[in-house]
């Protein structure tokens, strides 16, 4: 659980918390899983890019997502190549000092 703090700190924006948490739990309702649950025909990402849309996919792996977390990181002076969101997710927890987010 060492992503906790970097969930539910002080400075935290409570709808931000819950839907960090959700991420990080793998319970945000993305398409994968409502067409896995037979709710929805397909998990085609809605930006017509060819993939299929998971957590990964929206906040990492689609290009102009990616881009947003580049710009973020190299906001913080971070300059890094984007890993997958249980990586990124690790990576947060490594570096995260105190109770505060980087
Ligand atoms: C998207 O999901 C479908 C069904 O799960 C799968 O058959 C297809 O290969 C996936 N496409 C990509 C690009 O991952
Ligand atoms: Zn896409």
């Amino acid at each position: 659980m060492g992503w906790a703090k970097l969930v539910w700190h002080p400075s935290c924006i409570s709808k931000h918390a819950l839907y960090l948490w959700l991420a990080i739990l793998g319970a945000l309702r993305t398409l994968d899983k409502l067409s896995h649950l037979g709710i929805l025909p397909s998990a085609c990402c809605m930006f017509n890019c060819g993939g299929n849309e998971s957590v990964d996919h929206l906040f990492f792996a689609f290009p102009y997502t990616q881009h947003i977390w580049i710009e973020v990181l190299s906001k913080c002076n971070i300059y890094r190549q984007i890993l997958c969101w249980p990586e990124e997710v690790q990576w947060m927890a490594d570096h995260a000092r105190g109770n505060k987010p980087p």
